[in-house]
């Protein structure tokens, strides 16, 4: 497409009219007039496609050409733009945005585990054919972080780049937190309201979160996409007591995912934390989603607001779409794609920081001791410990508050503690996170 040819006329070819693909269809058809004073050009949907033709969705397919696959959509003669909304890593999502690539159409999607998975091969292809690839609805549905990170902060070093990345895990932990209820139930919750994907043990898992990382950690640090190597815990483990726990220490308990940079490389990492109560990232609740850069001549950019939902999520959608309408490409991840190389990986037990420890222990004489001894063997310092037994309970909590120590040595003083007879459980390790 010419850039000439780009400002008069947008012909979309949609793959997926789901819950944000409808949403796109309808906002196109609401705002015609808007977008072109905006953009200077027509936008419209001229081809689709879904997994059933029939279905009523509340808008007119007039003037759509219906194809049986995405791989059609992408390679219509008549599509100038390809959108994929069909979601996942593999099959027709994988196989459609290759083609369009390869047909030098331009392609814009809200598919995290895609650009998570395939984005460097994604961003040569693009470069090869000289297209864009926008994908400002993958990462945080509504906010505009990839736009901030391409364009506005194009000239800043990110030292690290956090947030609260998935809604659905926000949301269990607010509501467990609100209402002491156990973990499961709320899952369901959070299900019944349609905040969780079809299969939640990506949300709830930490995996979503991390696809989002692995896309954030690219553009800030303009290296390759690195999905394996993102360390994830997710919030499944987490107790309504380890919630109370948080709150009396003054602590709030969030997933967070995390990219930093050191001279020894990048770490990326998705897990619980604790934050302190009266940080920002701390208040963030709910389904809402929230960023925080930590930059070099900027300071530090932080964005909050809707991480799903039709609407938001096809707002950013059109936002793409109007980049391409207005002749505005950006380099897929930062630099153009040759350019791109591996991010030097910092593994999980390099990691330094505080930790939080639940044990749950027999009641009887010599177990704090134990206890006290191992982690005094391994060099690991407490900062704040508390039991509190009660007549006739045979197994109690300890809480334990370490200082600053390296993740290996943590990890070697917990098994040495989990060897005792007396510990009955297995500890559970939360990280506490200075935000
Ligand atoms: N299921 C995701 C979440 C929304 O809970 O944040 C889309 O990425």
């Amino acid at each position: 497409m010419s850039a000439s040819e780009s400002k008069t006329e947008l012909r979309l070819g949609l793959a997926g009219l789901g819950t944000v693909g409808s949403g796109v269809v309808k906002m196109i058809q609401d705002t015609q007039d808007l977008l072109q004073e905006r953009t200077g050009s027509v936008i419209s949907v001229v081809a689709a496609t879904a997994r059933d033709k029939k279905k009523d969705r509340g808008f007119s397919m007039d003037g759509m050409t219906w194809h049986e696959s995405a791989v059609d959509v992408a390679t219509d003669p008549n599509v100038n733009v390809f959108v994929e909304l069909i979601g996942g890593s593999d099959g027709p999502a994988l196989d459609s945005v290759r083609a369009a690539l390869m047909n030098g159409k331009h392609v814009v999607t809200a598919n995290k585990a895609l650009i998570a998975l395939h984005g460097s091969e994604f961003a040569q292809l693009a470069d090869d054919h000289n297209v864009a690839l926008n994908y400002e609805a993958s990462v945080a549905g509504g906010i505009p972080i990839i736009k901030s990170l391409r364009e506005g902060l194009v000239i800043n070093q990110v030292k690290r780049i956090f947030g609260i990345l998935n809604g659905t895990c926000n949301y269990i932990l607010s509501v467990m937190e609100e209402t002491g209820r156990a973990f499961d139930d709320v899952l369901k919750d959070a299900q019944d309201l349609g905040y969780a994907e079809a299969d939640p043990s990506f949300d709830i898992g930490g995996i979503d979160a991390a696809h989002k990382l692995a896309i954030l950690t690219s553009l800030a640090y303009g290296c390759e996409v690195d999905f394996d190597s993102i360390y994830i815990e997710g919030i499944e483990t987490i107790s309504a007591h380890d919630i109370a726990m948080a709150k009396e220490l003054g602590y709030r308990i969030k997933l967070l995912g995390i990219a930093e940079k050191s001279d020894a490389g990048i770490s990326q990492r998705v897990h619980p934390c604790f934050v302190k109560l009266d940080r920002p990232i701390a208040n963030v609740s709910d389904v809402t989603n929230a960023v925080v850069v930590d930059t070099d001549y900027l300071g530090r950019l932080v964005l909050e607001g809707p991480g799903a939902g039709q609407f938001p999520t096809a707002s950013a959608v059109i936002a793409d779409i109007a980049d391409i309408a207005r002749g505005v490409t950006q380099p897929v991840f930062m630099k153009p794609a040759r350019d791109l190389k591996p991010g030097a990986a910092i593994a999980m037990d390099q990691h330094v920081g505080e930790y939080y420890i639940r044990l749950t222990a027999r009641d009887k004489p010599g177990v704090m001791a134990e206890i006290t001894q191992d982690l005094a063997d391994e060099g690991v310092s407490i900062e704040t410990i508390i039991q509190r037994g009660a007549e006739g309970v045979e197994n109690v909590p300890i809480i334990l508050v370490t200082h600053k120590c390296q993740e290996s040595v943590m990890n070697r003083a917990l098994q040495r503690i989990a060897a005792h007879d007396a510990i009955v459980r297995p500890p559970r390790m939360i990280r506490i996170e200075d935000v």
